[in-house]
């Protein structure tokens, strides 16, 4: 063997020594890892907050999604695109987890048209007669999205926008902290508005989410949370048994502007002050295309955390209560639903696959004088706290 080759041969033997170092290295480490892991899963019975890239705005900029864990298992997630929920995972009586809201799990879909999905609401949630108000004697034009009126904010609403994320973690509490300036003018309305929306996730089951706005002039601010639930996590929801703490309802118009009366709900099928099936006296509401699309007046008046709502699914005995500061809840059975969307799962949403219960004040309260004020002047700070708990019994 010339000496060149043994030279060679040597190099390689080195080589592959360093290679079996690195290997037994890797290992170690993957070791180390796998105990990492092996801590991480004991970590995954403490709360805990992870952030991945769910997808790209069409500027480039990246969307993230955060997924919150508590200690039960219960696991939430959420993108920065709307400050949307997109999975929420809840157990049954017998312990097994189902996702109870619907949504997609790609960012083409929430970017495409949809009935917001999970969506942080605003700047102001529901409807505003034929776009218009006054405030200090100005009449402001908002955009018009829904027929003759502006809805939920307008064609670019705080839905569609990306917002600044942050995770928090802490003893019992998972949470994304999710920001947005919108700019003075944004969709007609006036003054720069500062946003602030907390998603927390706790071991006792609750998702709250905790709001906050100022502004620099007068406007109005009316901010909700448009989830959907099915907490059968398919199928209609018709058979889900419901609790709304209200005696009176907004009565609307045909293009679900509230006509102004407040009315009591007693002796119609509006009344769900004991628990009853959402399908039960669904078929008596007028209107096209039919079903719950209402504003009820809480007995709480607004202001203290009171519990709202409560549902449950008989079968799977899932329950959700809803407490808010609010003094209303849109209650809406996904009546706009036609099948035309296929969500997360593959699963396609037909008319009632899911229900809302918005907590916010009533729809057109900028044109109301009856109804609870929405204006925010500059120096002040709106506030709206809403816990969704879940439990089964
Ligand atoms: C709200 C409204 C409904 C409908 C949905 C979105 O709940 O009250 O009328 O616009 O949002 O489809």
């Amino acid at each position: 063997m010339n000496i060149k080759r043994q030279i060679k041969l040597l190099v390689m033997k080195i080589q592959i020594t360093s290679l079996i170092i690195m290997g037994l290295l890797l290992a170690a480490n993957t070791e180390s890892a796998s105990d990492n892991t092996k801590s991480t899963k004991t970590k995954i019975t403490e709360t805990s907050v992870s952030k991945s890239i769910f997808g790209q705005m069409p500027d480039g900029r990246q969307v993230y999604q955060y997924t919150l864990v508590n200690t039960n298992g219960m696991i939430v997630k959420l993108i920065n695109y709307g400050a949307t929920v997109t999975e929420l995972h809840v157990p049954d009586k017998k312990g097994n987890f189902a996702d109870v809201v619907l949504g997609f799990d790609n960012l083409e879909q929430y970017l495409g048209q949809h009935p917001y999905f999970g969506a942080t609401v605003g700047r102001v949630a529901n409807r505003i007669a034929k776009g218009k108000f006054t405030l200090d004697g100005k009449t402001y034009t908002l955009a018009t999205n829904d027929g003759p009126n502006h809805l939920h904010g307008g064609i670019k609403g705080f839905n569609r926008v990306l917002w600044d994320s942050e995770p928090i973690v802490g003893p019992g509490l998972a949470a994304v902290k999710f920001t947005y300036l919108s700019p003075d003018g944004e969709e007609g309305y006036p003054g720069n508005l500062s946003v602030t929306v907390v998603y927390m996730l706790t071991d006792q089951n609750e998702l709250k989410i905790e709001y906050f706005a100022t502004t620099d002039k007068p406007t109005i601010v009316n901010l909700t949370h448009h989830g959907y639930f099915n907490l059968a996590g398919k199928g209609d929801i018709l058979g889900h048994e419901i609790m709304i703490a209200a005696d009176n309802y907004t009565p609307v118009d045909e293009t679900l502007i509230p006509t102004g009366e407040i009315k009591p709900v007693k002796n119609t099928p509006m009344d769900f002050t004991k628990p009853m099936t959402i399908g039960s006296r669904i078929d008596q509401l007028k209107g096209n295309p039919g079903g719950y699309d209402h504003n009820y007046v809480l007995n709480s008046g607004g202001k203290n955390l009171t519990l709202a709502v409560r549902v449950k699914e008989p079968k799977s005995g899932r329950v959700m209560e809803l407490y808010t500061t609010e003094p209303g809840i849109q209650f809406y059975t996904g009546n706009f639903l036609d099948g035309s969307i296929k969500g997360k799962y593959n699963t396609v949403y037909k008319k009632h696959a899911g229900f809302c219960v918005e907590a916010d004040h009533f729809p057109d309260s900028a044109n109301k004088t009856n109804f609870p004020s929405i204006v925010l002047r500059p120096g002040q700070t709106y506030h709206q706290l809403t816990v969704h708990k879940f439990l089964t019994e």
